[in-house]
């Protein structure tokens, strides 16, 4: 069992308290992860009680977690950790009443998550330390995007810098807690198999998509100022794009496997001048059809701008410039409102030197994290019968029927725990988070330099066709 903590989260009514980090706790609850003595407070600006704030925290838990594992006396008891203040994180002195609230214990471990949009991330930290909340057990998570450039990033760093040390500070990156994601990790470093081959001489490119068939839904405003390279690329993508092509660390901790991570963000490629138009494709859903139904144009969606000018789809050719991956493309591609939901990552290999069959398709990993969590291998295998007649077939492993259908943990019940334990391994470091802002930020600036629109793509469909193009005037194609 953990260590006793307050775990205070501003943004307590928001889309992201109460659809993920509440129904993680209820989950580590449930399962005897948190100390008897953890608290949850919840912050946020409109009033309600503590009940009514349980009874909403309630509602939205019932609707998130499995019927299996929600019942009334693991909530009620969930419920007793479970109080509400209400207060503006931007006032000073509201920061004194919350020290009041929570008392003089400073010995206690206290974990502020900033469930808010990152402009107030700032004023958060320096009313904390004003306020003399930030003590040396203090602990601050912030969700991403951190900044909305490097510029706003370094400034959020600082700000927070001059209260937290590093090492009390938890960038979180949920992809990072995905149980598949870690198994990438698992499979590169923990099988002998791979690793000869894992590198520039014989892999062709390696593709990592994650679509999405929801559009903004009720994040318009956000989103509008975000946009998809924002919001996906410069934080989830290439942290998956990291760990596909990181040197094994030395050990697992955080600092080892931090510093991997960095220096391919260091090694990738600037995307500048005329290279942004012919290495990326921005586009933008219009109206469509998602399972049947009819769905809105993305500016016709609530909070946006009639004509507005934001991506919600990406797609990147990356390199990276070091020994293992010069001339390996890596190509990123994200969107929302697309025809299916993956997340996938696809290592392809070169073709065999010599075809002795006369014939034959390149092997390919396949590393599925969303809908299911599958690792395949397809190989080429001889169809029965007479003639030596080649097919691809799969080596296909379901990473739930292998570990017995245990439930697998969201990622923000590990993230959690792991902010609880102090383990900062799967959270972000100051400084990657800058290098990821350095590599997009000339994208996004060459974007609005060369008056490069979105491209419109209807809802349902795989994307614009700029971004088939992309590959296919390499003779590659998007794995379907
Ligand atoms: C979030 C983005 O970080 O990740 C959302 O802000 C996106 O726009 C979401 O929908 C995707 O996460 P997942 O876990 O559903 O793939």
């Amino acid at each position: 069992m953990s260590i006793p903590c307050d775990m205070l989260v501003f943004g307590g009514t928001g889309d992201l308290a109460l659809h993920k980090l509440l129904p993680a706790l209820y989950h580590l609850h449930r399962a005897g992860r948190l100390h008897v003595d953890t608290r949850i407070l919840a912050l946020a600006r409109s009033a309600h009680s503590r009940s009514a704030y349980q009874a909403l925290a309630e509602r939205h838990c019932r609707a998130q977690v499995a019927r299996n594992d929600f019942d009334n006396e693991t909530w009620a008891s969930f419920a007793a950790r479970l109080d509400y203040f209400a207060m503006d994180a931007s006032q000073s002195a509201d920061f004194g009443r919350l020290g009041k609230r929570l008392g003089e214990d400073h010995e206690r471990v206290r974990i502020y998550y900033l469930a808010t949009a990152p402009d107030l991330f700032e004023d958060i930290a320096s009313h904390l330390k004003i306020a003399r909340l930030a003590g040396p057990k203090a602990r601050i998570v912030l969700e991403k995007p951190i900044g909305h450039s490097l510029q706003s990033a370094q400034a959020i760093n600082a700000a927070i810098g001059a209260v937290f040390d590093e090492s009390r500070v938890f960038r979180i990156d949920h992809y990072l807690g995905k149980e598949t994601v870690q198994n990438l990790m698992a499979l590169r470093f923990a099988n002998a198999l791979f690793e000869p081959i894992w590198r520039a001489g014989h892999i062709d490119h390696v593709q990592i998509s994650v679509c999405e068939t929801l559009g903004v839904e009720n994040r318009g405003a956000y989103y509008e100022k975000a946009g998809a390279m924002r919001d996906m690329i410069q934080n989830h993508l290439l942290q998956l794009l990291c760990l596909v092509a990181m040197e094994a660390p030395v050990r697992f901790d955080a600092e080892s496997v931090r510093n991997e991570k960095v220096k391919i963000l260091e090694a990738l490629k600037p995307i500048t001048g005329l290279d942004v138009q012919d290495k990326t494709v921005r586009g933008q859903y219009t109206a469509g059809k998602i399972g049947g139904q009819e769905v809105p144009a993305y500016y016709f969606e609530k909070n946006v701008d009639n004509d507005s000018d934001t991506e919600t789809f990406v797609a990147v050719q990356a390199e990276i410039d070091n020994w293992r991956w010069a001339g390996v493309p890596f190509y990123l591609r994200t969107g929302k409102r697309l025809g299916h939901k993956t997340s996938e990552i696809l290592i392809q290999f070169k073709p065999v030197p010599h075809q002795l069959f006369g014939g034959g398709e390149a092997n390919r990993l396949l590393i599925r994290l969303q809908p299911e969590e599958r690792i395949s291998l397809q190989l080429m295998g001889k169809s029965p019968g007479k003639g030596m007649h080649l097919q691809p077939v799969e080596l296909d492993l379901n990473l739930a029927d292998a570990f017995h259908k245990q439930r697998r943990w969201d990622a923000y019940e590990r993230l959690l725990l792991d902010v609880i334990e102090g383990d900062s391994t799967l959270f972000m470091r100051r400084d990657e988070v800058e290098a990821a802002w350095n590599w997009v930020d000339p994208i996004i600036k060459g974007w609005h330099q060369h008056y490069q629109s979105p491209r419109p793509y209807p809802a349902g469909s795989d994307g614009p066709e700029q971004a088939s193009n992309l590959l296919e005037r390499h003779e590659r194609q998007w794995m379907e």
